[in-house]
């Protein structure tokens, strides 16, 4: 078993080798496999210093040179997959499908925004007097700090550096202690792909005094965070004081409709995907599943039956588990409290239910629910974890009313053949993302973000780059 001792990566060079160490463990195991400097402010600020110093030659490269260098770190992530996958899954515990899938997940952000990068359009807009002529152009926001979650240790943080750095921004990402190293792989490969020093960073170490001294640093113009509601919340409330952008993609719990008339074997199949896809761990997970009742005991059998049939619990460096374990011992408790509040409030437990937590590994076997009611605190809270409680509802007016009853808007999904309910579900559904007959829908092309208190801003797709840009207006009179 390989161990990763890796320093971190500030103005182009690799320190912080004297500094307190953080381990890094394997969530399947228990067991080190690495560790990562603990930095504080001290390096927080070096490393906003040199990301400014590496402004202006930065964002003063053409659109197209720049985008030939991310194009250089996309090949190497596709070249490396294989070991950034495997890292993944040891810092992270997603089975090895899980991590070669986002390896290049992360890498097609890579590619997208460099080929975005070159359209950063400006525009002239007719002036008020015949000597008067009206310019926008579209500049880089400046030094860009991301704070990113360990449910996807590359993607979250290739989503935001691909659109900064193409953008002309320079970046800096604290990466969570869990899957520190992914995000030091990632600086290996900006590093052999001739990223000039500065522009791509990254700092370990205590989440606190690296966030402050992200927010009470002028020079740093914009947050960009992944991760709960509560810190977002936190952050925004920070990013105040000097008015700095943010984007937030915050936390979800994403209901799922399946309708009478729905095509069962796709709806099921869908639903396992999206709900049990690393463990239940991402905010984007099927967290309430809504059945009409015309179909509700075919869809329970059906469902029952898909997860007892192919999802394998353990160690995701086992090439026939595709089931790993939960980050740590709080998902797990969190995962037990809401079954057992479940059950307590009469739902039927029809598979799982249980798990084991031993030598600092957390295994929760996937669990499905039946006869889920709303007074249980599994469908009022966002579960992250491998939980899938079902309700039975009668109308689509019903089920819309349902879904939307929750402070959160991330990803809604249903099932339905029918293209005049799938638009009236599509357009009612208060969220920022909607799979229709789609468990899966994130990718590069497409905005990701959501509404109510998911968030704020998109990430991907083309309005994934706006976030790192800034308007100007020019007004010129001749
Ligand atoms: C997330 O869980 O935050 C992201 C999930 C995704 O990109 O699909």
């Amino acid at each position: 078993m390989p161990n990763y001792d890796m320093l971190n990566y500030i103005g182009g060079e690799w320190t912080g080798k004297d500094l307190p160490k953080i381990e890094v463990t394997n969530p399947a195991t228990g067991e080190v496999i690495g560790s990562v400097p603990s930095a504080g402010k001290e390096e927080a600020e070096q490393a906003i210093d040199a990301a400014s110093a590496a402004f202006t030659g930065w964002s003063h490269l053409t659109a197209g040179d720049r985008s030939d260098l991310l194009m250089k770190v996309y090949d190497l992530m596709i070249e490396g997959q294989e070991e950034l996958a495997r890292l993944m899954t040891m810092e992270n515990g997603k089975p090895l499908r899980e991590s070669r899938g986002e390896a290049v997940y992360a890498a097609s952000f890579l590619k997208w925004f460099a080929e975005e990068g070159r359209r950063v359009y400006g525009r002239t807009v007719p002036g008020v007097a015949p000597n008067h002529r009206i310019k926008v152009i579209k500049q880089p926001v400046g030094v860009v700090a991301a704070i990113t979650p360990w449910n996807f240790p590359a993607a979250m943080i290739t989503r935001k550096m691909a659109p900064a750095l193409a953008a002309g921004c320079t970046f800096i990402v604290r990466p969570p202690r869990q899957t520190p190293l992914t995000a030091l792989k990632i600086a290996e490969y900006c590093e052999q792909a001739g990223i000039p020093k500065g522009v791509f960073n990254v700092i370990c170490g205590a989440h606190g005094p690296i966030t402050d001294a992200f927010m009470n640093h002028q020079e740093v113009r914009k947050i960009t965070f992944t991760g709960s509601t509560e810190v977002g919340r936190h952050l925004l409330k920070a990013a105040a004081d000097q008015i700095k952008k943010v984007s937030m993609e915050l936390g979800g719990h994403a209901p799922l409709i399946v309708c009478d008339d729905a095509d069962l074997d796709v709806a099921v199949a869908q639903t396992v995907a999206s709900k049990f896809r690393n463990s239940g761990q991402t905010c984007v997970c099927a967290n309430r599943i809504f059945v009409q009742s015309g179909v509700y005991d075919a869809f329970v059998e059906k469902y029952v039956h898909a997860v007892q049939s192919t999802l394998k619990v353990g160690n995701g460096l086992n090439e026939d588990v595709n089931f790993g374990p939960l980050i740590d011992g709080k998902a797990y408790e969190k995962v037990e409290g809401q079954v057992k509040d479940a059950l307590e409030k009469g739902a039927e437990l029809m598979t799982g239910g249980t798990g084991t937590a031993e030598h600092g590994a957390y295994f929760y076997q996937p669990t499905v629910l039946k006869n889920a009611t709303q007074d249980m605190e599994i469908m009022h809270t966002e579960t992250f974890g491998p939980v899938a409680p079902i309700q039975k509802f009668e109308t689509i007016d019903e089920a819309i009313r349902l879904a939307n009853d929750t402070p959160y808007g991330l990803a809604a999904y249903f099932f339905t053949k029918d293209i005049g309910r799938g638009t009236r579900l599509s357009e009612e559904l208060e969220y920022g993302i909607v799979g229709w007959n789609d468990g899966l829908p994130s990718t590069a092309q497409a905005p990701f973000g959501g509404v109510k208190q998911s968030g704020l801003g998109r990430e991907g797709g083309s309005e994934g780059i706006e976030e790192y840009l800034e308007s100007k207006y020019i007004s010129l009179r001749i």
